[in-house]
């Protein structure tokens, strides 16, 4: 152990955790390390050593030089990380459930100018300020529920002022330091009603206006598409996704969620670094990621909410298809911060394993956003991203469902939440 060590997890039940830096794919995304009794030691903000009790080195470790922290006995994993949401907007859509409920497809509603539409009009309408304000009263809630890291997407700004004010809102929380804020850029997440007639320029002001200030200002590491019918076209993702790649965005798609356009296959073209949705996703767009490796981002919270069908993940996961699991969270298809729920139903629906789902909200998806070399796992070296659960064991937390199953929460090597 080189740096001094400042903080001391002890008394852990059992510490689980995938490892590497890199995605896992087909049955190694299940190979978790367990260890019974175990301790963690952080200095700053890195792990710098951990084992089993009975090995921790005594001398230097007192109360009197280093914070302690008792697990009690508890499980203990990485801290969630959360590849696919939609952060940053203002307003909700409650007024649009008696819809939903009488059968109005999502689509239809976006049709109406309801939908991505309606949050776009609320979005517009607020400042910056009011942007980071609701921001961070969700960045807390995702805290709380053991989401360490989240992508952000912009989206419900889609002119060029609302969308930059979106991605600004999002490095404005990410240096909050509450979580980490990873930024997408999605001005291709809708149509805007002032370019319903006329797409095309629309997509010329995304390429030629937008893309460029948003990688010469260094307001998102990723570009995103709603590739889907009446939305974007798979031509005009590929045209929108190889501009940003020019100017340094690496590509990420709403793929095949609705409809199958082949949006799998494409990402897998493009070589994107992730494919999200994919319920719809053909075979022939299957097989394309595997043999790319095209990491499949799936959210199960939006298919129940909005009664789709549950992506093939049995499938993607055997055919060697890196799988991680997000919340997509956002006012209209998933309006809840918490990832434990899509733990629980990728569990229960999508037939995953408790093993491949933990590494599927840790280390597959920190490989989604790019960040698997320094967090995602509980490893020398890495961040101090860790999760205490009110739970004995890695099944509790999937058998469980439907209330807050964190105990506390260590953020950037400091305990944050009780
Ligand atoms: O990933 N599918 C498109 N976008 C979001 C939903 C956004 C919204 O309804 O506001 C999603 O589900
Ligand atoms: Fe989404």
């Amino acid at each position: 152990m080189n740096k001094k060590p400042d903080l001391l997890i002890k008394n852990i039940g059992l510490l689980a955790t995938p490892q590497g830096n890199r995605s896992l794919a087909g049955t190694d995304q299940r190979q978790i390390k367990y260890i019974k009794n175990a301790y963690i030691l952080v200095s700053g903000q890195d792990i710098v050593e951990l084992g089993e009790d009975h090995e921790l080195p005594s001398q230097n470790i007192s109360a009197d030089n280093i914070t302690i922290i008792d697990a009690q006995g508890l499980l203990v994993t990485p801290g969630l990380v959360d590849a696919h949401t939609h952060l940053v907007f203002s307003g909700w859509r409650q007024k649009e459930l008696a819809l939903k409920l009488q059968g109005v497809p999502y689509l239809e509603i976006l049709k109406m100018g309801g939908g991505i539409l309606n949050t776009v009009r609320h979005t517009r309408e607020a400042d910056l300020a009011e942007l980071i304000k609701n921001g961070e009263v969700k960045i807390r809630r995702m805290l709380a529920h053991g989401t360490t890291t989240c992508e952000a997407k912009s989206g419900y700004g889609l002119n060029f002022a609302d969308e930059i004010k979106s991605l600004k809102a999002a490095v404005e929380l990410n240096k909050l330091g509450i979580i980490d804020i990873v930024s997408t850029f999605l001005a291709a997440h809708a149509i805007p009603e002032e370019y319903k007639n006329n797409k095309e320029e629309y997509i010329r002001l995304i390429m030629e206006e937008m893309i460029p200030v948003v990688s010469e200002n260094r307001l998102a590491e990723f570009c995103d598409v709603f590739c889907e019918e009446g939305v974007f076209s798979l031509e005009e993702s590929r045209l929108i996704l190889e501009c940003g790649r020019k100017y340094g965005l690496m590509p990420k798609m709403h793929a095949d969620e609705i409809n199958p356009l082949n949006g799998a296959g494409l990402a897998a073209e493009l070589e994107a670094i992730s494919a999200d949705h994919l319920i719809q996703a053909t075979d022939a767009g299957i097989d394309e990621m595997a043999k790319k490796g095209t990491i499949a981002v799936l959210l199960p919270g939006t298919s129940f909410y909005l009664g789709e069908n549950f992506a093939r993940a049995r499938t993607m996961i055997d055919k060697g298809i890196p799988v991680a699991v997000a919340s997509d969270f956002n006012p209209g298809s998933n309006p809840n911060e918490s990832l434990q729920l899509p733990m629980n139903i990728a569990c229960l629906k999508y037939k995953m394993l408790p093993g491949e789902v933990l590494t599927a909200v840790t280390l597959n998806a920190a490989a989604a956003i790019n960040r698997a070399a320094a967090i995602g796992s509980i490893e020398v070296g890495k961040k101090a991203d860790i999760v205490i659960w009110d739970a004995p064991d890695l099944a509790y937390i999937f058998y469980r469902y439907g209330t807050n199953q964190v105990k506390m929460v260590i953020k950037n090597g400091k305990l944050v939440g009780q």
